[in-house]
């Protein structure tokens, strides 16, 4: 029979991973012969996940004039940026590196959006080559050089700036972006001067207004609240004569990592429209970033058990992914669920689950109730965003292979990288 007949809930939060038989599946693949044909650490991506969180941003904006940008720092691997592109969005991008990146997947640079707070006059020279959509400004400084490269390329820069709203997003510190304390856009207070600003100088042309709050946002109010703050901004812009053809709000809608509850997109977005029409906004374009929740629950992390490590105050569970495969944990003591591919009828234990990494931050998961065995393959969840895109080499360990599941096909869209590729531009002394 086809897995894919046999119905099985999928895991909470990730409907795509789901057991059968004993045996957890994405889509319609066992991740154990997965793991045993590829090797570990493997990062494996469902495209029917990906594309079913897209299609719920997509149905809260049907009928309106809307851009999704993929903020591709979550996952820019170049068949992810394939996947999104395909499906006719553009991207979020900070870097002249990100904008190659969506060069090569095949991504329209007309439907590119380019934020960040230190672009370089290089990178910006070359985003209007390609001919971008938009930058997204984030400081008066930036303006000014900004219409200097314009100029002397001959060409001008649309631009909207990205202005602070100062709200508190209720997240991690190290993930919020929106209060005053943050070194991101510009201070609500000083927005309006800045339009002004912009709309002199004469290499820009001011086409929008932008914000973005934060990461991981798990409540309606911090955007609704931003929203407001956005839309007066819009309304004194206006007056002072300066016309906002865009409104983006920036990405940061959470997902659901241990129980978190975030709002569903296609929810989100009708009640922010609602709040649009009322205010008499309804009839401008909308962009949008969103990076985590289009990719964090489309995808694992395939890992071995290498030892069990029993001791006086815990139990370790040495495992062969680590902090440069999987940040996340250690920078901002992030949770990922840790499942067996294969359950074991014993009972469980609890294990501290590490990475070989000689750090004691190169955790995985703390306090874990696991049954396994030295050889047993895990799966660590929800590593679809700013995993594989923020790995390292740290301890000159490899980064790992990426697989794309779609349907009962596997794409191999990342090889292993070998430990010659790490020092392929060093140099000994002569
Ligand atoms: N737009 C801008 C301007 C951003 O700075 C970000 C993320 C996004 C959009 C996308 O936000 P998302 O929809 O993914 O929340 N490494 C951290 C998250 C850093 C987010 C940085 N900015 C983590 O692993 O939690």
């Amino acid at each position: 029979m086809n897995p894919s007949q046999i119905s099985a809930p999928g895991l909470p939060g990730q409907p795509h991973v789901a057991y059968r038989n004993g045996s957890l599946h994405v889509e319609d693949l066992a991740l154990a012969d997965l793991a045993h044909e590829h090797g570990t650490p493997l990062f494996v991506y469902s495209k029917a996940a990906m594309l079913s969180a897209l299609a719920a941003y997509q149905r809260g904006f049907a009928g309106r004039k809307a851009l999704i940008c993929y903020a591709m720092k979550a996952n820019s691997s170049l068949a992810v940026l394939q996947v999104f592109a395909r499906a006719g969005c553009g991207f979020d991008i900070v870097s002249g590196g990100e904008l190659d990146r969506v060069l090569a997947a095949g991504g329209d640079p007309a439907k590119v959006i380019f934020s960040g707070v230190g672009k370089t006059c290089a990178e910006m020279r070359r985003a209007l080559d390609v001919g971008i959509a938009c930058f997204n400004v984030e400081s008066e400084a930036e303006l000014e050089v900004l219409s200097a490269v314009a100029v002397q390329a001959g060409k001008t820069a649309r631009v909207s700036i990205r202005v602070n709203p100062n709200v508190d997003p209720k997240t991690h510190p190290y993930i919020s972006t929106g209060l005053k304390g943050n070194k991101f856009g510009v201070a609500h207070e000083r927005a309006l001067l800045a339009y002004r600003r912009a709309a002199s100088l004469p290499g820009l042309e001011v086409v929008g207004i932008d914000c973005h709050i934060g990461s991981q946002i798990t409540q309606e109010s911090p955007y609704l609240d931003a929203m407001d703050r956005v839309l007066d901004l819009v309304e004194s812009i206006e007056m002072a004569g300066i016309p906002i053809h865009h409104i983006d709000f920036g990405g940061g809608l959470g997902i659901d990592y241990n129980g978190d509850t975030p709002p569903q997109a296609d929810a989100l977005w009708k009640q922010l429209l609602a709040k649009l029409d009322t205010r008499g906004f309804g009839d401008r374009q909308f962009m949008i970033e969103p990076g985590r929740s289009l990719v964090g629950n489309a995808g694992v992390c395939l890992t071995e058990v290498l030892y069990l490590k029993p001791g006086e105050q815990k139990n370790f569970c040495i495992i062969d992914a680590a902090m440069n495969d999987l940040p996340r944990p250690a920078m901002y003591q992030a949770f990922h669920q840790i499942v067996p591919l294969s359950p074991r009828n014993e009972d469980a234990s609890v294990y501290d689950v590490v990475g070989p990494v000689c750090e004691s931050g190169d955790w995985i998961g703390h306090d874990r109730q696991l049954a396994v065995q030295a050889g047993d393959h895990l799966a660590v969840l929800s590593a679809g965003a700013y995993c594989m895109s923020m790995a390292s080499n740290y301890n000159t360990r490899a980064r790992a292979a990426e697989v794309l599941v779609d349907g009962d096909k596997v794409h191999v869209i990342r090889a292993r990288e070998t430990i010659a590729d790490l020092f392929r531009q060093e140099k000994l002394l002569p």
